[in-house]
């Protein structure tokens, strides 16, 4: 499957996006237009060089020699300025002027740390993202969003830059460990819950074959979300109102993460973050009981956690929903569903429901 986004501005500029099963072959053919007359710098998470270098290198990746191999320590303590520096000084080293092409092979660390890289790199250079997580892959590649961590919270320093080209191959899932697959399907059932009843019905009925990691199904699910965040980030780019839908579950789910100061996995975070907003619509007569039934079986079905755990007091939850550096001029924003695919924002909420709502949450 190919998309192409297409984003305003002087003059406007295009991202494309390919999925497909195999493409790993195809890659000297499917990015030599973006390579022409540049030098590619290739920026690789060492652990997926490890796993699939004597793979690629048999399929002629253009321009994959030393020393333009960057092999990069991806991890969430590691996606910081320093790193960023780090990398900065070997492309400098390596040779990368103006005329370079970064590519960032890895999960969603690389790709935030290395479009940030570009983005900055001699005042910016263009760059090509080939991930290799379903985090990744069905949500983090696509939309430009780039950037590093501080101490003080995740992704506050960044830019927007979109990828040239994304390229998108299932077979790297191969690798994947279980437990990062499942990760990135609470991503996949946002989007189903967000935007697209028949991702979810498909989400509902193809389990097994996703398990299975059959390709069909991961290049169908991979394509749908791709072509929904597509749709969102080219009606609204830098997040000034409508892309902020994408932060379904996502309001509940910081806070989880940040009390838990960051234990709990960013998946489980939004899974449960998705049965908060749910509950919460259903409270406010926005959803019948049935669609909260479908979603807490859906995530049960991936072994994402559906229930708060009794460590995380609802009035704690409360406390970092209100100090959440994300939350727009100290009001309260949620998305919530109003049926399976399709959401609203509001920023009316009752604080004693949404307490009343975590508690239940909480007990079952
Ligand atoms: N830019 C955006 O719009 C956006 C959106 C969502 C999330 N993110 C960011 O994405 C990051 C999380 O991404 P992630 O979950 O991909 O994490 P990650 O990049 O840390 O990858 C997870 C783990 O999987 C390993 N790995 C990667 N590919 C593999 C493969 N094919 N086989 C085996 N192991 C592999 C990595 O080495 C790592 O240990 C967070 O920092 C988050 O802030 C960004
Ligand atoms: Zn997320």
């Amino acid at each position: 499957m190919d998309l192409t986004l297409s984003l305003p501005g002087s003059p406007p500029r295009v991202s494309t996006v390919n999925i497909a099963a195999g493409l790993m072959g195809r890659l000297p053919e499917s990015l030599a237009p973006y390579l022409e007359g540049r030098s590619v710098y290739w920026i690789w998470d060492e652990q997926v060089w490890e796993l699939w270098h004597q793979r690629v290198n048999s399929l002629r990746w253009p321009g994959l020699v030393e020393p333009r191999i960057i092999r990069f320590a991806a991890s969430e303590a590691n996606k910081r300025l320093a790193a960023v520096e780090h990398l900065a000084r070997q492309l400098v080293q390596a040779g990368a002027d103006r005329l370079g092409v970064v590519v960032a092979v890895g999960g969603g660390v690389t790709g935030d740390v290395v479009g940030f890289l570009a983005s900055i790199y001699m005042r910016g250079i263009p760059h090509i993202q080939i991930p290799t997580t379903l985090l990744s892959q069905v949500d983090s590649s696509v939309g430009g969003k780039t950037g590093v961590d501080l101490p003080e919270g995740k992704n506050l320093l960044g830019t927007f830059q979109q990828a040239q080209t994304v390229c998108i191959d299932p077979t790297f899932l191969e690798t994947l460990p279980a437990a990062e697959f499942r990760q990135g399907m609470a991503e996949v059932i946002k989007m189903a819950l967000l935007a697209d009843q028949q991702l979810w019905d498909y989400l509902e009925g193809h389990s097994a074959e996703l398990q299975r990691l059959e390709v069909e199904s991961l290049t169908h699910v991979i394509g749908t979300c791709c072509r929904l965040k597509a749709d969102v980030v080219q009606a609204d780019e830098k997040e000034a109102g409508y892309r902020r839908v994408l932060n379904l579950g996502h309001t509940v789910g910081h806070a989880l993460e940040r009390l838990s100061d960051y234990r709990v996995a960013h998946g489980d975070a939004v899974a449960m973050g998705l049965v908060s907003a749910a509950r919460l619509a259903l409270c406010m007569g926005l959803i019948p009981e049935a669609v909260v039934q479908r979603l807490e079986k859906l995530c049960a079905a991936w072994n994402l956690p559906v229930r708060i755990p009794a460590e995380f007091s609802p009035e704690a939850i409360v406390a970092a929903l209100k100090t959440d550096k994300k939350q727009l001029a100290g009001k309260l924003h949620f998305i919530l569903p109003v049926r399976i695919g399709a959401v609203v924002e509001r920023h009316d909420l009752d604080l004693e429901m949404l307490r009343r709502v975590l508690q239940e949450q909480q007990r079952g």
